[in-house]
């Protein structure tokens, strides 16, 4: 394992996770420099995370694997066995943290929940993400980004409007979120125990990550009483915030405030003093009016166009990029939001960069993913099994050092 890198250097995290929200955070962990070992399901075949049941594959490897699972260190482990059982306490006892996303209580029934962990390191920090959390009426309750995204209230707030179909934000919003709120509670809970000593469980969930999506909508619904409607891509409290059309697509632009007069002389000049909307509240009023006139002033250049003269007056504006667009935008460069690493397998493959960047102990992606059984022998030796232990675990089928 590379060391000596990332704030989290020297912390070890044991890692029973799969999809999406729990490897996410993982990953955030390993990017900061933390060895995480993730344990992966025997036989290969079983391996849902290897396995990917999608069909995005570069060279034979499964990329959304790939995506979410560097910089980690895999070790096929059959929980169904004794062994396996074992090795996974053994881990734990060594280890910092355990990170888990599966059904709540599915790791309790294996022998590896809390309540077992705790025995075997008291000062582990156990952080699970499940879909509703571990309390409450629906803590037994399976769930996926999909099922967060509706009862959060995300999506009655998306899409273009009443009376249209359900839409949902593209990206799988509450899975992510969820695995950096829990890598921000493991952080916290590592600094925790480093004054006391003490380890904790740390719990969150789809729905929560969901939750705190609505910072606004619920500001207007705490203080109206409504239920906001869907906006397209406007805003619930500024305007306009907003995509207007332009002559070869569309722009994103934001001129509430102090920017609408600048915006104006940009613009439409004779907007700006228009009893319909000089003022935000009068803006709001008749936003969609607004935006027909927008998009009738702004059809008349590109949008490359317009962001020159935008940012030349200090305004933010932007594009709406494709991702393959994104992936060759400068700055993402820049902030090494792409980066391409050497896979022993896939070869050269190109995954996303960490979002966060420190001055002295930068962190990011240094190892390419696990190849199935790659690191077998050299986790369970580090945890002091001989050679002639682990052909034996491995002829019981407790794990396995190749596909
Ligand atoms: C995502 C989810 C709905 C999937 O449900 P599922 O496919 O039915 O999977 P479960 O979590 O119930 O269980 C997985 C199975 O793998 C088994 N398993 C997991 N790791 C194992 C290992 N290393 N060895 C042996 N068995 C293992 C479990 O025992 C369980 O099987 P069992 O029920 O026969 O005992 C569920 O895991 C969940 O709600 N997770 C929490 C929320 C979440 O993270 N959702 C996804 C966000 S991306």
């Amino acid at each position: 394992m590379e060391t000596g890198y990332g704030p989290l250097n020297g912390v070890t995290v044991v890692d029973f996770t799969h999809v999406m929200a729990g490897p996410t955070c993982t990953m955030m962990l390993a990017d900061m420099g933390a060895d995480v070992i993730k344990i992966e399901r025997v036989p290969y075949e079983a391996d849902g995370s290897h396995n990917a049941d999608d069909p995005y594959w570069i060279n034979g490897v499964s990329a959304s694997y790939m995506i979410v699972n560097r910089n980690k260190r895999g070790l096929p482990l059959n929980l169904k066995t004794p062994e396996g059982v074992e090795i996974a306490h053994r881990l734990i006892a060594q280890g910092d943290v355990v990170v888990e996303n599966y059904r709540p209580g599915v790791l309790d029934r294996l022998g590896v929940g809390y309540e077992d962990a705790k025995k075997t390191n008291p000062g582990i920090i156990y952080a699970a993400v499940s879909g509703f959390g571990r309390t409450g009426p629906y803590g037994d309750r399976p769930g996926y980004d999909l099922m967060a995204q509706g009862m959060s209230g995300i999506m009655s707030v998306t899409g273009e409007g009443p009376g249209r179909p359900p839409v949902k934000p593209g990206v799988p919003m509450t899975d992510i979120t969820a695995g950096i709120l829990l890598a921000m509670g493991v952080c916290a809970a590592l600094r925790h125990r480093e004054v006391t000593g003490e380890g904790q469980m740390v719990d969150t969930s789809l729905f929560e990550a969901g939750i705190v999506q609505t910072y606004w909508h619920s500001a207007l619904s705490f203080s109206t009483g409504t239920a906001p409607e869907p906006l397209g891509s406007g805003h619930p409290l500024q305007a306009p915030y907003q995509a207007i059309t332009t002559s070869d697509g569309h722009i994103t632009i934001s001129a509430g405030g102090w920017m609408w007069g600048g915006f104006c002389k940009l613009v439409a000049p004779e907007l700006e003093h228009d009893p319909r909307f000089d003022t935000n509240e009068k803006r709001m009023t008749n936003v969609k009016e607004l935006e027909v006139i927008l998009n009738e002033k702004m059809s008349v250049k590109t949008t490359a166009e317009w962001i020159v003269e935008l940012e030349a007056a200090g305004m933010p504006s932007g594009p709406i990029n494709s991702i393959p667009e994104m992936h060759r935008d400068p700055q993402a460069l820049a902030r090494d939001m792409v980066v391409t690493q050497d896979h022993p397998v896939a070869g050269e493959v190109p995954v996303l960069g960490f979002p966060v960047k420190f001055s002295e102990t930068p962190g990011g992606p240094i190892k390419p993913s696990t190849v199935y059984g790659q690191y077998t022998r050299e986790i369970l030796g580090t945890a002091g099994y001989s050679d002639a232990e682990i052909d034996s675990l491995i002829a019981a089928g407790a794990t396995a050092d190749s596909m």
